[in-house]
């Protein structure tokens, strides 16, 4: 009989971030954000204001995300920079739209933050392997799915959930099924700090935006 030993090494991975913050959002501050000007966005409703996190009244949230990020920075990354915010926006999915796949240009790390009560059923995140268009779709038997082979993976977001990964990894959201509207924030985010080396000449020293 043929030997069938084998090993599987995994080698790499990419990770989705979650961290609970339902404690730093105040009613108000729901309040606030769901009274927003809200502009027209493809087949969602996308905040007029894209820096919303500027605002003194969204202070504890801009922090509560500044601390997921600093986790990380540290922890996922192990970089001795750090992630900052650029833009943040508020979304509302309106019963029956949902968003397109997409990804965040010019982020490193972008994040949703779950504020409100989600809908039932919540309308999902679905993250997809592939970054580019697949002439061959491969398939695997839905009982050998694992992450080696999974074309897509699904998150399912809680109230109060930061949820942040790679600005690079396509995702979509679920089209809401529900009655009700599904609310988030996005936002991006880019390094501050040193890079490079300086006698490599590759140094290159961001500082962040103004505030
Ligand atoms: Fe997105």
């Amino acid at each position: 009989m043929a030997d069938t030993n084998f090993k599987i090494e995994p080698l790499f991975a990419e990770p989705v971030f979650r961290m609970n913050v339902a404690s730093s959002i105040s009613q108000e501050q729901v309040v606030a954000l769901q009274q927003l000007a809200m502009v027209q966005n493809q087949t969602n409703l996308i905040s007029d204001d894209l820096y919303i996190f500027r605002r003194p009244e969204f202070a504890s949230l801009a922090e509560a995300v500044q601390t997921a990020l600093d986790i990380y920075a540290r922890e996922v990354l192990g970089i001795p920079q750090s992630l900052y915010v650029t833009q943040s926006w508020a979304l509302t999915n309106p019963p029956g739209a949902g968003m397109h796949g997409h990804t965040h240009s010019n982020s490193v790390v972008s994040g949703s933050l779950y504020y409100a009560p989600l809908p039932n059923p919540t309308a999902n995140m679905i993250f997809d392997r592939h970054k580019t268009y697949q002439q061959i779709q491969l398939r695997p038997d839905a009982a050998r799915t694992n992450i080696f082979n999974a074309p897509y993976r699904v998150v399912k977001p809680e109230q109060g959930d930061i949820i942040l990964f790679a600005s690079d990894m396509q995702h979509l959201v679920e089209p809401n099924a529900s009655q009700q509207h599904r609310h988030s924030i996005a936002f991006n985010s880019f390094i501050k700090g040193a890079l490079g080396d300086y006698r490599n000449v590759s140094e290159l020293k961001l500082s962040g935006e103004p505030s």
